[in-house]
């Protein structure tokens, strides 16, 4: 017992039902701030609730027993806080998918090592009651098989690994399923008596290599849905060892990210019309650019125009929607695309932004893009509500989206991406697509829409299309 614990406050801080307070203020904070995320006005609020949640659940652990190796607890907060802090400062907004793989690996091989020590500790599960052991192997085995897939996702959208499908090709399956079962074999081992610590040593290593094959596989342009997949997985090990430790804050917060993390990637999955099982088993998406589409593809003429033309059409329209996607985050073009809205409305033009739910390759990519650009988030709309305004819409300017506005994913009943709902940009009266060349997008496939007799081209990279759009519309 240390000294704190001699003073009634002491004794009143570390009781365990005051703990629970705490840890129900968190939950509370936990979910508010997760409501918060949900609109981009309330997401930095949301954040910010979030953590001052996580920042007492983490006070009412410590305050339990304080003095249990404090200088390890003290090491771990500040190496944390000095990778963490300004990793997440300096981020550029394209990186932040590789950040949140990194980050929710980091969570998962925590997990997986708190099963270790757990194994240990208790010399090797010798006393330990068995659903206690079944749900510490299990954080084992989920954290590892995180820890290992979230790094091959980093290391393939930071280019530190090949982007496209690396695989055994037939052998990959059948050696996944010999990996995968090993360590399920040894972990029912131990689960059954064996104190032996190679077995949760081999099951660690097994299942890092169970995620190494699973992610190696897919394409680079994949890698968000399977990140939100791992972070899944993070969610549910941690949640597991929760059980384990009897800890409530570690299996609610584990809950929450792993629901929200499930949520996410079915999300994900439907508005692509593709089913998660395709996303790991492979499909479209091997790396960007893969396939390159041609006016020949389509048979079509594609027609090409200037930005003075594109400045003319706009600056007579009564409205103009702003359709970005990948592109305009390549180009970094949110700010020229703010600077250009604001002359058009000064002419009276009404300009708004549609938002398609996977345009770019994140989960709110647009919005975050546009909100840094200061653009008023009256004027994103969601695709369920633009969608039925392109008909009375002149300009439709596409800046960098491909796929989030093929038609052929409404027509064309053999398309990869039939059934996938779209932003429907040709029934406006005319349509302005801003890219560098005739490549495909994500999925790799032709669109249409570039050859459609109400579309013109501007070929370029995004931002210098846009800004000489903008000197254009100052001129007239
Ligand atoms: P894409 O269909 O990928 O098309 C992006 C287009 O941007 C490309 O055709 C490319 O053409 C153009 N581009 C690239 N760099 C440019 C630059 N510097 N300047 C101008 N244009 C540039 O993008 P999208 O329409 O946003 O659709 C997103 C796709 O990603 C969907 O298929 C979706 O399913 C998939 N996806 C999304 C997510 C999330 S959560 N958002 C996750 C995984 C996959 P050029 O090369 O000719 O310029």
């Amino acid at each position: 017992m240390s000294a704190l614990t001699a003073t009634p406050l002491a004794s009143f801080l570390t009781e365990a039902n005051f703990k629970s307070v705490l840890y129900i203020i968190a939950f509370a904070l936990f979910i508010i701030g997760l409501s918060g995320l949900t609109g981009p006005k309330t997401a930095v609020r949301g954040n910010r609730i979030a953590a001052v949640g996580m920042t007492i659940a983490v006070i009412a652990t410590l305050l339990v027993d304080p003095f249990h190796n404090p200088v390890l607890i003290i090491v771990g907060l500040v190496v944390g806080t000095a990778i963490g802090v300004p990793a997440a400062r300096r981020v550029k907004m394209t990186e932040m998918p590789q950040l949140v793989a990194l980050f929710n690996g980091v969570g998962g091989g925590a997990v997986a090592l708190i099963s270790w020590a757990e194994f240990r500790t208790s010399g090797g599960f010798d006393t330990t009651q068995t659903y206690i052991v079944v749900f510490s192997l299990f954080s084992a085995i989920v954290g590892s098989v995180s820890f290992w897939g979230s790094n091959v996702a980093f290391g393939k959208l930071q280019g530190l690994i090949d982007g496209g499908s690396i695989s055994l090709g037939r052998l990959q399956l059948p050696v996944q399923g010999i990996v995968g079962g090993a360590a399920i074999v040894l972990a029912v081992l131990i689960a059954t008596g064996s104190t032996s610590e190679i077995l949760i040593i081999l099951i660690l290593v097994l299942a890092g290599l169970f995620g190494i094959l699973l992610v190696l596989p897919i394409g680079g342009a994949d890698m968000p849905v399977v990140i939100s997949l791992l972070n899944a997985f993070t969610g549910l090990a941690a949640a597991a060892a929760g059980i384990a430790l009897d800890n409530q804050a570690l299996i609610v917060a584990g809950m929450i990210v792993g629901a929200s993390g499930t949520i996410l990637t079915q999300q994900m999955a439907v508005a692509m019309n593709r089913t998660i099982v395709s996303v790991i088993v492979g499909g479209f998406g091997v790396g960007e650019g893969a396939a390159v589409a041609t006016t020949s593809a389509s048979g079509g003429t594609v027609t090409s125009t200037s930005a003075s033309d594109v400045a003319i059409q706009m600056a007579y329209a009564r409205q103009v929607v702003v359709v970005p996607g990948y592109g305009m985050a390549v180009s970094q073009a949110q700010h020229a695309v703010r600077e250009m809205a604001k002359l058009l409305e000064e002419k009276g033009v009404v300009v708004k932004y549609a938002i398609h739910p996977v345009a770019g390759r994140m989960p709110g990519h647009m919005n975050v893009l546009l909100a840094e650009a200061d653009v008023p988030y009256e004027q994103l709309k969601e695709m369920d509500d633009i969608n039925g305004e392109f008909k009375r819409t002149d300009v439709s300017l596409v800046i960098g989206a491909n796929d989030v506005t093929n038609p052929d994913a409404r027509n064309k009943a053999d398309s990869p991406i039939y059934g996938m709902p779209i932003l429907n940009v040709d029934e406006s009266a005319s349509t302005i697509v801003l890219k560098r060349s005739m490549s495909s997008g994500y999925a790799g496939i032709d669109n249409p829409l570039f050859t459609d007799p109400k579309t013109s081209m501007l070929f370029g990279d995004a931002k210098a299309s846009v800004e000489g759009i903008t000197e254009e519309l100052k001129a007239l």
